[in-house]
């Protein structure tokens, strides 16, 4: 049976929108910020690898579920899954899957702001040559002062929120495509001339060898990691990726979308690694800085290279537009179901959640200074304490929504959308949504994301659990 329905809330002109839609909320903080400064922590080739494996076995196979269940429900996805669950005679109760997805992308949101938010200073900063000729000490009291600052802070998280919310409000046509149309190609752009740049400082293989070189022993060191960012860099398991489903038009091909956005997200993750790490080793500085890496080393390593006042400030600009195109998938799903819901104005609707996420957002630009005494989920011996004032080994606010999300939230609500795509959907449902040519591929697809990817997310989500 086709469907032939459309959303309420518009449709992308083309495939080719779907794919700059999905690969902009792909293309994020995750990988230029997150991705290498974590590939730096877990020993380089190491991470690099079970993250590949993550992306392809688990990762796609679920992207692949929530873009189908997207389209076919057409709605935001609560209400997508609420409709498939009744039509397939199973329990309306699927919808609190993506009820949980999508609190996870308003909470990921609330610090993904502050630190997006950051780069605003930086290209100020970076522009005005304040770099210029920086040691690696005073590039790090530049980053704690501002960090230190929550006035600061807060500027920037409430401009980021700001320009998030303005997108969102204008609608999916006039809003988001218009937004991505110039966006994502700028984006490539930028990318390229920073490649370009980084091959001639003459680091490049040092920086290419330690992606992809990798020692054995470190293989299972990162793969908890590897597994949580994979969600989080190809944004499944909230319904951003099932939002923009939604959006997509019938005659499209969700597989070699699908595939085309994963490869283009593991490829902006792989070059900014190419990119950053050789600059890193001209500047003789040390990959393993944790998630100061961007902000630290590179203002030092930008600071202490021909063209590093242009190329840093290029460098920022590129982080602000990648974080920008996944914010706003962040707040899509929840904006869409509460329209629905509600049969409120989408300004309306749009305001009042950027303002709640900017709230909770608060909580991480005090975790930096004020607050950053306040201690969640502490393990001490006498027992677990959910919030302990100045704990030793706790994570603060912003670590346990980073923690809660990634390694918790996202792989359950992934798990949730295979399970519900391979398990109560119908088979010929699937089928007829994925149009795929070949029978083998459309059988191992399915097998895919019936068995593969569940069974992925369920080893590594035990194995995190029992620690
Ligand atoms: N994928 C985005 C990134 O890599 C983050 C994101 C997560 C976006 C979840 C939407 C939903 O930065």
């Amino acid at each position: 049976m086709a469907n032939d329905k459309v959303s309420i809330h518009g449709a992308w002109a083309s495939r080719w929108v779907f794919i700059l839609a999905a690969t902009g909320s792909a293309v994020g903080l995750g990988n230029i910020w997150k991705f290498p400064y974590m590939t730096g922590m877990y020993g380089g080739g190491a991470f690099v690898m079970m993250y590949l494996v993550c992306i392809f076995m688990v990762g796609l196979p679920i992207m692949l579920a929530e873009t189908l269940i997207g389209r076919r429900g057409r709605q935001s996805p609560v209400n997508a899954l609420r409709t498939l669950a009744i039509d397939s005679g199973a329990s309306p109760k699927w919808s609190w899957a993506a009820l949980m997805g999508m609190i996870a992308a308003l909470l990921i949101l609330s610090f993904y702001s502050v630190v997006a938010g950051w780069s605003f200073d930086y290209i100020l900063s970076m522009g005005s040559g304040e770099f210029t000729g920086v040691s690696g000490g005073a590039a790090g009291a530049a980053f704690g002062a501002l960090t230190a600052d929550p006035v600061r802070l807060t500027l920037w998280h409430t401009l980021f929120m700001v320009i998030t919310a303005f997108v969102i409000a204008r609608g999916v046509v006039a809003g988001l495509e218009r937004c991505l149309r110039v966006m994502m190609p700028l984006l490539f752009v930028l990318l390229l001339v920073l490649l370009a740049y980084s091959m001639t400082t003459g680091h490049f293989m040092q920086g290419f060898h330690f992606l992809f070189d990798f020692q054995p022993e470190r293989l299972l060191d990162g793969v908890l990691a590897a597994m949580g960012h994979a969600f989080f860099t190809l944004s499944v398991g909230v319904g951003a990726i099932m939002v923009y489903g939604a959006y997509m038009p019938k005659n499209a091909s969700i597989g070699g979308t699908i595939l085309t956005v994963g490869i283009l997200d593991t490829l902006v993750a792989l070059t900014a690694g190419l990119a950053l790490f050789p600059i890193v080793f001209a500047a003789g500085l040390e990959p393993g800085a944790g998630p100061g890496l961007m902000f630290v080393t590179l203002p030092v390593a930008f600071g202490n290279i021909a063209f590093g006042q242009l190329m840093g400030t290029v460098f920022f600009v590129l982080v602000l537009i990648a974080a920008w195109t996944s914010s706003i998938s962040m707040l899509e799903p929840a904006v869409a179901y509460l329209v629905e819901r509600t049969q409120r104005s989408r300004v309306l609707v749009t305001s009042v959640l950027a303002l709640l996420c900017w709230v909770v957002g608060m909580g991480t630009v005090l975790s930096f200074n004020l607050g950053a005494e306040a201690k969640f989920f502490v393990f001490a011996d006498d027992g677990f304490h959910l919030f302990q004032w100045g704990a030793e080994g706790g994570r603060n606010f912003f670590d346990t929504i980073d923690y809660l999300t990634s390694r918790i939230l996202l792989p359950l609500g992934g798990l949730a959308f295979a399970i519900f795509a391979g398990w109560v959907l119908k088979r010929e449902v699937v089928r007829d949504e994925l149009a795929m040519k070949s029978p083998l591929l459309f059988s191992v697809v399915y097998w895919l994301i019936r068995v593969v990817a569940p069974i992925g997310v369920l080893i590594v989500f035990i194995a995190e659990l029992s620690k």
